[in-house]
């Protein structure tokens, strides 16, 4: 165990790919805004990691404005955070080399994502894509961030962080004392994942979480959506026949309905016991259309925002520029530590 205690910092990430949806919302963005008031924070849309699987380069180009303008629009402040994009930071792939020397195959062996991703093709998937977490490791541990918000299908890989952290801090605990670290140089980061929608489900399958890649778009709602469309999707969202129960045990084998009640609790901002007891025992119809009217009205502006800050691409590029000179900032100095502790000459 280490002694040393390490600045509070946040970090996390989001991949440029697809339509940003409400599970990202409330799974990760709604926390990023939360925590800015307590926390020094980075926010970073991981382009890198999108190049794991085949993307469009002007699509690329433009999801990468897109999720920075999504931050911002959900009130992310730029001023404040640093929001920037991986690849402007050098230090993130730099840094994953030393701990892909740290990580071993066995525990990216066990990684589900990359299972999940690869498919039944697994010798046709990059190499990229198997080594992901890696980056995903170093990207927080170059900030060496304490604190990582996240959706619950990122907790493995948080897992895998703290693995990578703990093994590097062991592997070089006498060097790392000897320049001067104490007994740890990397914190062993903390996943965030809480609140009634860590794991937002498709509106078209309970089982299914709601995924950018998901090819139907109704399983989804988007923040770029219209109120029309998010009504229509709300009001198309598979449930059952029985009313919604008026305690959460009622909603055990229910996942359809499950879903709905969290992710009315996370936009309304209450428990889910106070949904269940406003609305127990009364037909789905009438709780999908106070369903509706709270996503427009936490989501519509959101989504009128980005849609105003994605027209002015070069103030985007401009807030990306600075936050990377403010993440590099950090962690170039964590990186020329880390040259020394592993004996680069530099
Ligand atoms: P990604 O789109 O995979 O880069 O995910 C960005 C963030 O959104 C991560 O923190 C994910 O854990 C989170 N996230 C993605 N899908 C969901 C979901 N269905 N429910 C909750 N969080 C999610
Ligand atoms: N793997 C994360 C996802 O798919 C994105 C990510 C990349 C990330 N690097 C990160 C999240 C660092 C938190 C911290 O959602």
């Amino acid at each position: 165990m280490t002694t040393q205690t390490f600045p509070s910092r946040v970090f996390s990430g989001v991949q440029p790919t697809g339509n940003l949806h409400l599970g990202n919302y409330l799974g990760a963005i709604q926390k990023f805004v939360a925590l800015q008031a307590d926390y020094e924070c980075l926010y970073c849309v991981v382009d890198m990691h999108a190049i794991t699987v085949a993307q469009d380069p002007d699509e690329l180009r433009r999801t990468i404005r897109e999720v920075a303008a999504a931050f911002i629009a959900a009130g992310v402040d730029p001023q404040k955070n640093a929001i920037f994009n991986q690849s402007q930071v050098s230090v993130h792939a730099e840094l994953a080399w030393v701990l892909g020397c740290t990580a071993r195959i066995g525990w990216l062996n066990r990684m589900t994502q990359f299972k999940e991703k690869a498919g039944k093709d697994r010798e046709n998937a990059s190499v990229g894509l198997y080594t992901y977490p890696v980056l995903m490791a170093a990207d927080i541990l170059a900030y060496r961030a304490t604190h990582v918000p996240v959706g619950e299908d990122q907790k493995q890989h948080l897992e895998l962080a703290r693995d990578i952290a703990q093994k590097f801090n062991n592997d070089f605990a006498a060097s790392i004392e000897k320049h001067g670290f104490g007994d740890a140089f990397f914190p062993l980061p903390e996943p965030l994942i809480q609140g009634a929608a860590a794991r937002v489900m498709s509106l078209r399958d309970g089982s299914k979480k709601m995924s950018k890649s998901d090819p139907s778009d109704q399983s989804r709602i988007n923040l770029t959506d219209d109120a029309d469309a998010i009504a229509a999707k709300v009001r198309k969202a598979k449930t059952d026949p029985e009313p919604l129960p008026s305690e959460a045990a009622g909603l055990e084998g229910r996942p359809e309905a499950a879903n709905l009640v969290g992710i009315y609790a996370a936009l309304a901002g209450v428990e889910q016991a106070k949904v269940l007891g406003e609305f127990g025992g009364g037909q789905f119809s009438a709780f999908k259309n106070a369903l509706v009217e709270v996503a427009v009205e936490k989501l519509g502006p959101i989504g009128a925002e980005m849609k105003r800050l994605v027209a002015d691409p070069a103030s985007i590029d401009a807030i990306l520029k600075r936050g990377a000179e403010r993440a590099e900032a950090i962690a170039r100095p964590n990186f020329e530590a880390v040259k020394d502790i592993v004996g680069f000459v530099r």
